[in-house]
């Protein structure tokens, strides 16, 4: 194991800022894990670092999270059960499963980051949350440095939401995700429109975990910044939540504005349209700024501060508010 001194995040996290660690470690196996935690219990650990504004200096001793490794536990006809260490690469992994024909992941291609950290919000796009393919967590205690394993059920997996950004934050350390997958008779999931129209547009009536698995790829090409050219951590906000009675109001107003029910008195408004309705959307400030072909991404142009983009977000988060009566959550993990 080998701290070192004064190490730049930078190519540590997705956004691209420029914060140092005082003090940092990565650790490549469980026993090396184990063994730092009977010395240092004050970390802060990063992974694939796609979730997280940096917008300070780290004083703790920085834990980079860089197990490998996937295995099979057991598989039959129908499914496959594997746990991946928590430092693969989550994209990585999903290709992995449609070379080797395990469906179930697949609409959940090219998102940052790694496996260890997909549970924690529960990562979820075009009709797909990880929760549904997520059988256990294993994980090590800070304080006492024991096993801890989490059914699925235990995880209390939400909307961008588990036990892991709650009860237990900071508590335990993520060290293996085990799923289980389709082999055969794939519950494919293209009803999400802009997966349909790139599947039609290709003339592809039945398509393959590949073909979903491209089409997923190609829509978020056109519309998500690639975080190797542009620093950025996905969606910045939450899509909020309001009342139907709220949302009854707002359409008078906007007839147009875009809504899901999500029961009978809640409506979920994309944050993405509150956003682009603001002003913000392709508008930047300095090296901070909005994505021209998503609003609900905030982007690193090269040199921004983590506090110049927690800033710009405070600022949407006003002009929202102000416009339509809604508070935006972020999403992402502000570290200050
Ligand atoms: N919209 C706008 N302007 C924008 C962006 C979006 O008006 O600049 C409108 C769109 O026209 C559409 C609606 O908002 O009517 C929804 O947009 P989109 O389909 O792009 O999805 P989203 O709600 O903005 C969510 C996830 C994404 C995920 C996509 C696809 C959240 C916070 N975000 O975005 O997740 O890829 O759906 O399923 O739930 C992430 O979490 O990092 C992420 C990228």
């Amino acid at each position: 194991m080998n701290i070192q001194q004064n190490i730049s995040l930078k190519n540590y996290n997705t956004f691209g800022i420029s914060v140092n660690a005082k003090r940092f470690v990565s650790i490549n196996s469980y026993y090396d894990l184990q063994q730092l935690l009977k010395v240092e219990k004050d970390l802060f650990l990063i992974s694939g670092g796609s979730n997280m504004l940096l917008t300070k200096d780290i004083e703790k001793l920085v834990v980079h999270i860089n197990l490998k490794g996937i295995s099979i536990d057991r598989e039959d006809e129908n499914n496959v059960h594997l746990t991946v260490n928590a430092g693969e690469n989550w994209h990585d992994f999903v290709l992995f499963c449609i070379a080797e024909n395990y469906g179930g992941i697949e609409n959940l291609s090219l998102i940052p980051g790694n496996v260890g950290t997909c549970p924690i919000q529960n990562i979820g796009a075009y009709g797909v949350e990880v929760k549904d393919t997520i059988t256990k967590v294993e994980a090590i205690e800070i304080k006492t440095g024991k096993r801890v394993t989490f059914s699925n059920e235990d995880c209390q997996f939400g909307y961008r939401n588990s036990i892991f950004k709650n009860d237990l934050k900071s508590k335990v350390i993520l060290t293996a995700v085990s799923f289980k997958l389709t082999k055969k008779n794939h519950q494919l999931n293209t009803s999400y429109g802009a997966i349909e129209s790139e599947l039609t547009s290709k003339n592809i009536k039945k398509p393959t975990l590949k073909d979903i698995s491209d089409a997923v790829i190609a829509i978020r090409k056109s519309k998500l910044p690639d975080p190797k050219k542009i620093g950025n951590s996905g969606s910045f906000f939450k899509n909020p939540v309001i009342s139907k009675a709220q949302f009854l109001e707002l359409q008078k107003e906007t007839p147009n504005i875009p809504n899901y029910t999500v029961s009978d008195a809640e409506i979920k408004v994309p944050a993405g349209w509150l956003v682009e309705q603001s002003g913000f959307k392709g508008k930047r400030f300095g090296d901070a700024g909005v994505h021209e072909k998503q609003a609900l991404v905030l982007v690193n142009y090269g040199a921004a501060s983590g506090e110049e983009i927690y800033q710009l977000a405070q600022k949407i988060q006003q002009t929202v508010f102000d416009k339509f009566g809604i508070s935006l959550e972020i999403e992402v993990n502000v570290i200050d």
